[in-house]
């Protein structure tokens, strides 16, 4: 019993670590208020982890977002925003940086428009 609560909160420890590690680049970056974050600085902080032009994922198992469907981008930020999607970092990134509906169709147009997987099984 002893045992297994030192290993929820060795695991717990760990999680946390490790999700602060993760958000790191967009809470500690220059503008750390999500509110009052432009565009811009929203745009830049998803760069951070999924490469400026959606691209570049920072590590394999973050997803490329380049040349999705515009659609299938909104709905996902969406989901993440209302909860239907979990994921501790995207479920973080949304809130931290404070996605209005208009940044989520903004950003979703921005990178469906960058080629990337566009043209996969074209
Ligand atoms: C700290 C790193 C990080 C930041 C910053 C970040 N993301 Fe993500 N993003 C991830 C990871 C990791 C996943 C995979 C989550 C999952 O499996 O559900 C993801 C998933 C997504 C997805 C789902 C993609 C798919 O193929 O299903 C979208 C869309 C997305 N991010 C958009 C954004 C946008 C837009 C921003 C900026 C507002 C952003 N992300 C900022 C790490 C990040």
């Amino acid at each position: 019993m002893g045992q297994n609560n030192q290993m929820n909160k060795n695991f717990l420890t760990l999680f946390l670590l490790l999700s602060l590690i993760a958000v790191g680049p967009a809470i500690f970056s220059e503008e750390a208020q999500a509110n009052g974050m432009s565009y811009e600085q929203k745009l830049q902080a998803c760069g951070t982890c999924h490469g400026a032009d959606g691209d570049k994922p920072l590590a394999p198992d973050y997803p490329i977002l380049a040349g999705q469907h515009e659609d299938y981008l909104a709905n996902s930020l969406k989901a993440y925003k209302d909860g239907r999607r979990k994921h501790p970092i995207m479920n973080v990134q949304v809130q931290v940086l404070d996605l209005s509906d208009a940044d989520i169709s903004r950003l979703s147009s921005y990178f469906s428009k960058k080629p990337g997987l566009r043209g996969l099984g074209e």
